[in-house]
């Protein structure tokens, strides 16, 4: 048969196939727009702003709707109601991870952002424990982020009071305070392998939102055929894995049992007891996947915040000189902020609050998956479908949130001035995927800002009101434009 031909008939046998899985698929599942064979919804979603168009689809087809990416479905959750009656309500079932091969292909099932089922409830519960002080030995999570704090400020210091980007100082204390729970000591901001494992983490988040990877995740074959940065991905993550691999053999070798110095002494000590355990849920592999979960989950999420919270402070002089206020009728100008004093400091607390609701990091978190067949609404959801949750939807609610759009401490404060909660705040997602770092970003979050914010005033280049702060989505992520500013000693 002529090669054309039979190409032809390839095509042709690939368009039938997608349309009768795309069909197939529609009559349990919720409405959405019709897909293209093959490529499915992309071409009707704008890359740069999905939160938007997923507003927009959402007015045409209700809370719950599904897009296909390529030939895979995805169930899209728009709204408190939706996402609360999912990921709380039906936690359980709604717990799965969704599927991503780019990932997968290093993870291979193991880490705690990735996996699913067993190992995923085992990983995360002890990673939780561990970031919550349980067993890490005499140094608590809380003293190594003050000392991040302090060796942050006296970095800052070293500016002179001229122009900066704080881009690249606000990247190294949040990457710190992972390696010091980690490898149990901080590095010094020049170190070389300090500044090794940066690069490599920050070009990994780079790539992972890269238009390239989001179509390598939904033609996941492409990735055999042709170059490209995924390949880089893969060259890094190995590389840190090898890093990761000779820290365990070295922590190995001075292990004691009485005394863990931190998080991967606590995985080998759990490693020894469980070694006869079948599942294997604590193996090295397992380990240096984990760290890299950490790392990657950890470091970027935290100063690209704290990097927005700064621009939204230099716009709002009025919230900085409040924030100011209050820091200095509770903590004073010398001792250094600790977590206590946040529940005396409502209006700051309200400040941090808002600057994420604000900033929408994640706009659309991180894929979920069903974890069995599950009626939902009277739609039929088969097990493994993924699941995407619009976080901007509840941040940017206008009933919970009076004029979203707007940077207002008011939101999160009653009419006395106490902080208020509200279950909308869901920067860190919800139910049984819920961030696992959620405590420790919130102590980076005011124990950083109230230290800079205690020692330096914070000067513009420009007239504040010409900063800029609409964020610009960067594939996963949700940034800040770029900026300048002077931190002047107080
Ligand atoms: C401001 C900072 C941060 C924000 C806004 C943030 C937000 C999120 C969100 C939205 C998710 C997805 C949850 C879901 O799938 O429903 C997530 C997952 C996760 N985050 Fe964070 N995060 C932050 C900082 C951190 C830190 C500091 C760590 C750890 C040191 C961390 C570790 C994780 C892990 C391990 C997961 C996966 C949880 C799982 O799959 O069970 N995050 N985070």
């Amino acid at each position: 048969m002529d090669l054309a031909v039979a190409l032809v008939l390839c095509l042709c046998s690939l368009l039938l196939l997608s349309l009768w899985k795309q069909s197939s698929g529609r009559g349990k599942l919720p409405p959405g727009p019709t897909p293209l064979p093959i490529l499915g919804n992309i071409l009707q979603l704008d890359v740069k702003d999905i939160s938007k168009s997923l507003t927009n689809l959402s007015k045409v087809y209700g809370p719950v709707f599904t897009l296909y990416f390529g030939m895979k479905p995805m169930v899209v959750l728009h709204g408190y109601e939706a996402v609360k009656e999912a990921l709380i309500d039906l936690g359980e079932e709604f717990s799965g991870r969704g599927y991503l091969p780019v990932s997968e292909k290093v993870r291979n099932g193991h880490g705690v952002v990735f996996s699913n089922g067993k190992r995923w409830k085992e990983t995360r519960r002890f990673s939780l424990m561990t970031l919550r002080n349980f067993g890490m030995g005499k140094r608590s999570i809380e003293d190594r982020v003050q000392e991040e704090a302090r060796c942050l400020v006296e970095e800052l210091r070293k500016t002179n009071g001229l122009p900066c980007d704080p881009t690249f100082i606000l990247g190294c204390a949040p990457c710190n305070v992972i390696c010091s729970i980690i490898f149990q000591n901080r590095f010094e901001y020049k170190d070389q392998i300090f500044l090794g494992i940066m690069k490599m983490f920050n070009e990994n988040v780079k790539i992972v939102s890269s238009p390239w990877l989001q179509v390598c995740n939904t033609f996941p074959v492409l990735m055999d055929y042709f170059p490209g940065s995924h390949n880089k991905f893969f060259k890094n993550s190995a590389n840190l894995k090898s890093y990761i691999f000779e820290k365990a053999r070295e922590h190995q070798t001075s292990l004691d049992f009485n005394n863990p110095r931190d998080f991967i002494d606590c995985f080998l000590i759990k490693m020894e007891q469980e070694k006869d355990n079948q599942e294997l849920v604590y193996t090295v592999e397992n380990l240096a996947n984990t760290i890299l979960d950490l790392f990657i989950a950890g470091t970027e999420t935290t100063s690209t915040t704290l990097r927005y919270g700064l621009l939204l402070l230099l716009k709002h002089p009025e919230v900085t000189a409040k924030v100011q206020e209050e820091i200095d009728c509770v903590i004073g100008r010398h001792r250094i902020p600790c977590m206590q004093d946040r529940s005396h400091m409502p209006y700051t607390d309200a400040v941090i609050h808002e600057i994420q609701r604000y900033a929408d990091l994640l706009p659309t978190s991180l894929p979920h998956a069903v974890t069995r067949d599950i009626k939902f609404r009277n739609y039929l959801i088969p097990k493994g479908t993924d699941i995407l949750t619009s976080l901007t939807s509840v941040l940017h609610d206008d009933k919970e949130f009076p004029n979203p759009g707007v940077f207002d401490p008011g939101h999160f404060l009653d009419e006395s001035g106490n902080f208020r909660k509200s279950d909308y705040f869901m920067a860190f997602s919800t139910g049984k995927r819920v961030c696992v770092g959620e405590g420790l970003a919130r102590m980076e979050l005011f124990l950083f800002l109230t230290t800079i914010l205690q020692k330096f005033t914070l000067k513009s280049v420009v007239d504040p009101k010409d900063l800029d702060t609409t964020p610009f989505v960067n594939g996963l992520l949700s940034v800040p434009p770029f900026y300048q500013l002077c931190f002047i000693p107080v």
